[in-house]
This record gives structure tokens, C-alpha cells and sequence, in this order.
């Protein structure tokens, strides 16, 4: 397992390139079991959740060509009779549910395992499976795997929000089985995070008919045949989202190239809050410009437009070290909360108390040897080291790499001091 070591203390400067979107490039790629022909997708990041999806498709008789410099892969469908995703695969990468509306909508039958725990809390997909059924799908759980036939689906009028809001990824299963069934699907209370969009938009081009992209209404009309397409994937808000954190708590001044401003609203809000200036550039991307001292504010984890639950982590690395209390509530997952033992670790006043975490500001945090436990709490790790006195040592790194394209190389190229150590020791997946 690989480590990551950081010297503390550097205030981050420089330019700095995003790379596509993690979230939004799995769903894309498993829409392509759709296609009647090539697609080719551009902006890909070399991540290891991309990877476990291109091991799915193949394993659904998919033939891929991955040209990594390029940032290029390309798909074809060469065997449509396969439709089973395996457990050795789904368990490693939940998105691996989105093959389900996908193999549903063209092949008309699927057999996906059911996805397991997850470290971040329950991530229950009943939202998928009512969705399905309400279409028409015949649905049942069977050694752990969930067997669909949807041969009798017809366009309804579906709504998608639960307890906790939409569904991101329930909504682009939705979407990616609707557009093949005959009739008309209205999905009600979709969810409007831009990966989403970006699969509608990716479906639109392949000849889906979809009215309300972005929206939370999404009216599909049942085509009889999609084509391959082309389509470029989106900037991953996540990732320069934790760029704008990074500079934030070092006091850094740093330009994000290709973030796309539209898609971080809440973020860069609270940022201002917090004192830190953020300016729009006039071709493209943001110039992060943080004081010495930053501001405490509360901030509530919503469905987008809300403030996104994957920059909560890093958000409360920064608020650790601001002249006072901050609030940080999470609506999506409640239980969202693990990298709060960690940066405590690292001298941070933090308590929590039901879904809300009171970070009270300290002067300094300290340095530590810290584990990663998902993804963006690893994240908030390595935030919170670049900020840290002294060496910071972030374990388990594999979570990081599933969502962060070179994270140690692009922070290197803004000054920080920050190493990967590679070790032997093989990875264990808890
Ligand atoms: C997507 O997960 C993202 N993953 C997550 O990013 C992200 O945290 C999440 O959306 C919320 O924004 C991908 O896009 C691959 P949800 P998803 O269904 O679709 C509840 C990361 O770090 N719910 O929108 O699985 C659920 O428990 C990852 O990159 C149900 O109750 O999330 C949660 O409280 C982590 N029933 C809320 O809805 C369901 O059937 C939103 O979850 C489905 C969800």
C-alpha cells in the first residue's frame, strides 16, 4: 500500500488543470452499452474506479481501447447476449450499479450484485429498483445479486426522491433504461448534479430524446436505436473543489484551470465566507486567493445546488485552523463523519453531534500519521498535512487514487512538499 508524505507549511502557488469528472465519466461509460457503434470519450481520468468500470464492460462484451495520453477511450459492443456484473467487481466500485439501467433498457435483462456496506453509511439503492419497477421491470434479489427483466417496460411517470433527496446515480440508471422503452418517462424529483446533465447530454448525442436536462423533471421519450457519439466529459468539481480548499487553508494564491465556476456555487459561497477571495477567469477556470487568518461559517450538505457532501471533508480540514466555530451538517449521508477522528489526531477541536460536527478553530494543526478510510476524507487528509506543522503520513492511499488523477504530482507543481512512498504491502479493502 502506498503512503503519501507531506511537509506542512508551504502556501500553495501556481496554476494547477483539472481533470474530467470521475462521477460523471462512469455513468457516461456505462451508457455505452447503449450504442449501436463506436463511442468515443474524451477528458477520461486515469483512475482506478475508471479501470473497475472498463472490466465490467468487457465483461459485458464491450471492446475497449483505452489511449491514456490521449485521455481518450473508445467502446464498442461486440457480444450483447452478456448480462451479468459480477460480485469481484461491484464490490470494489458502487457506481458499478449503473450498468443496471443500461443492460436493462438494451438487452431488456440484467443480473448485477447487489453492491455492499460502504464506509461512509447506508447506501441503499431502493430508489433504483422502485424506479426500475415502476417501469415495468421485473425485479428479485437472488444470491446476492439483483435479476431484472425489463422485456414488458413502458414509459411512466416516476418519482425519484427519498428521505435523504434525489438519487444521483438511481437518477442516471433511470435515465439510461428509459431512453430505449417505449412511451414516455417523467422522472420527477431527478437529481440535477452536473454529471448527471452530462449523461443526458452524452444520451441526447447517441439520439435520446431528453426535455429538462439540469432539471429536476426529465421527460424522456422512448427511442428505438441509439448511436455510438463522441462527447467530451466535464470537469470534475470535486477535485478542483479540494484545489480550492488546499489553497485555502495554506494561504495560497492558485489559478484552477478548466474548473468550471457554474458547477461550485456553494463552494466558492462559503469560501468568500470564510474570507478567501475567488474570481472567475475570463477564459476559463478560478484564482484562489486566501489571507492569512480565515473566517468560521456553517455549512449544510444539500443536493445540487447545495453544497456537495464530497467537500465536506475537505471543507472541515480548512475550518479546523479558522479564528473560531464552525457548523458543519450532513444531509446526504449522516453518518459522513470518519475523517473526524483523524484530523483530530492532527489537534483539531472537533465534536460531533448527531449529524452536525462544531469545529472550533485552532491555531495550528499538528502533523500525524493519519489513515485513509474513503475517498474524500483521505482527501481532507491530505489537506489538512499541507496545512500541518511538521510531517503528515497518509496511509492507505488506494482510496485516494480511486477519485484523484496524480493528486501528489499536481500538488508538487503548486509548491508542496508532498511525496508518494510506495511499499509492498498489499492493499486490504475493509
Ligand atoms: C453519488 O452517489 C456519487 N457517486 C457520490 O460520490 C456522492 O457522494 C453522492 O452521489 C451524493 O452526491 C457517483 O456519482 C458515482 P445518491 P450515489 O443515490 O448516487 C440515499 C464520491 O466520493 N439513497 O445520490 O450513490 C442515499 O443513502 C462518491 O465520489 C436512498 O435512500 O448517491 C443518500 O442519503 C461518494 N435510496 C442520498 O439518497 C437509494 O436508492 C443520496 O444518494 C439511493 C440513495
Amino acid at each position: 500500500m502506498d503512503k503519501l508524505e507531506i511537509e506542512g507549511g508551504v502556501p500553495l502557488r501556481g496554476e494547477v488543470q483539472v481533470s474530467g469528472a470521475k462521477n460523471a465519466v462512469l455513468p457516461i461509460l456505462a451508457a455505452t452499452l447503449l450504442a449501436d457503434g463506436p463511442c468515443v470519450i474524451e477528458g477520461v481520468p486515469d483512475l482506478r474506479d475508471l479501470d473497475t468500470m472498463l472490466r465490467i464492460l468487457r465483461e459485458l462484451g464491450v471492446e475497449v481501447e483505452k489511449d491514456l495520453a490521449a485521455g481518450t477511450i473508445r467502446t464498442e459492443v461486440r457480444d450483447d447476449t452478456k448480462i451479468r456484473a459480477p460480485y469481484e467487481l461491484v464490490k470494489t466500485m458502487r457506481a458499478s450499479i449503473c450498468v443496471l439501467g443500461p443492460l436493462l433498457g438494451r438487452r431488456k435483462r440484467a443480473e448485477v450484485s447487489f453492491p455492499g456496506g460502504c464506509v461512509i453509511g447506508p447506501r441503499p439503492i431502493d430508489l433504483h429498483l422502485a424506479g426500475l419497477e415502476a417501469l415495468g421491470a421485473e425485479m428479485r434479489i437472488e444470491a446476492g445479486y439483483i435479476l431484472a427483466d425489463g422485456r414488458h417496460m413502458q414509459g411512466r411517470e416516476i418519482y425519484l426522491g427519498g428521505a435523504y433527496g434525489p438519487t444521483v446515480t438511481g437518477t442516471a440508471n433511470q435515465l439510461m433504461a428509459a431512453v430505449l422503452t417505449p412511451g414516455t418517462t417523467v422522472l420527477e424529483h431527478a437529481a440535477c448534479e452536473p454529471e448527471v446533465a452530462d449523461l443526458a447530454r452524452f444520451l441526447v448525442k447517441m439520439g435520446a430524446k431528453i426535455e429538462g436536462i439540469a432539471s429536476p423533471q426529465l421527460i424522456v421519450t422512448g427511442v428505438s436505436r441509439l448511436t455510438g457519439a463522441r462527447h467530451r466529459v466535464i470537469p470534475d468539481r470535486i477535485e478542483a473543489g479540494t484545489f480550492l480548499t488546499a489553497a485555502a487553508i495554506t494561504h495560497g494564491d492558485v489559478i484552477i484551470r478548466g474548473a468550471e465556476a457554474s458547477h461550485l456555487t456553494a463552494a466558492i459561497a462559503t469560501l468568500r465566507r470564510m474570507g478567501v477571495q475567488v474570481d472567475r477567469l475570463p477564459d476559463g477556470g478560478l484564482r484562489v486567493r486566501a489571507p492569512e487568518r480565515l473566517h468560521p461559517t456553517d455549512l449544510v450538505t444539500l443536493a445540487h445546488p447545495g453544497f456537495p457532501t464530497d467537500l465536506q471533508a475537505q471543507f472541515m480540514a480548512t475550518l479546523a485552523i479558522a479564528d473560531g466555530n464552525s457548523f458543519v451538517t450532513e444531509k446526504i449521508y449522516p453518518e459522513r463523519f470518519i475523517h473526524v477522528a483523524e484530523l483530530t489526531r492532527m489537534r483539531a477541536k472537533i465534536r460531533k453531534k448527531g449529524p452536525t460536527a462544531i469545529v472550533e478553530g485552532v491555531d495550528y494543526l499538528s502533523g500525524a500519521p493519519v489513515m485513509a478510510s474513503d475517498l474524500r476524507a483521505s482527501a481532507a487528509l491530505v489537506v489538512a498535512g499541507l496545512a500541518a506543522h511538521g510531517t503528515t503520513t497518509v496511509d492507505r492511499v488506494y482510496h485516494i487514487d480511486r477519485g484523484y488523477e496524480r493528486i501528489e504530482q499536481k500538488l508538487q507543481g503548486l509548491g508542496a512538499r508532498i511525496r508518494r512512498i510506495n511499499d509492498k504491502t498489499p492493499a486490504v479493502d475493509d
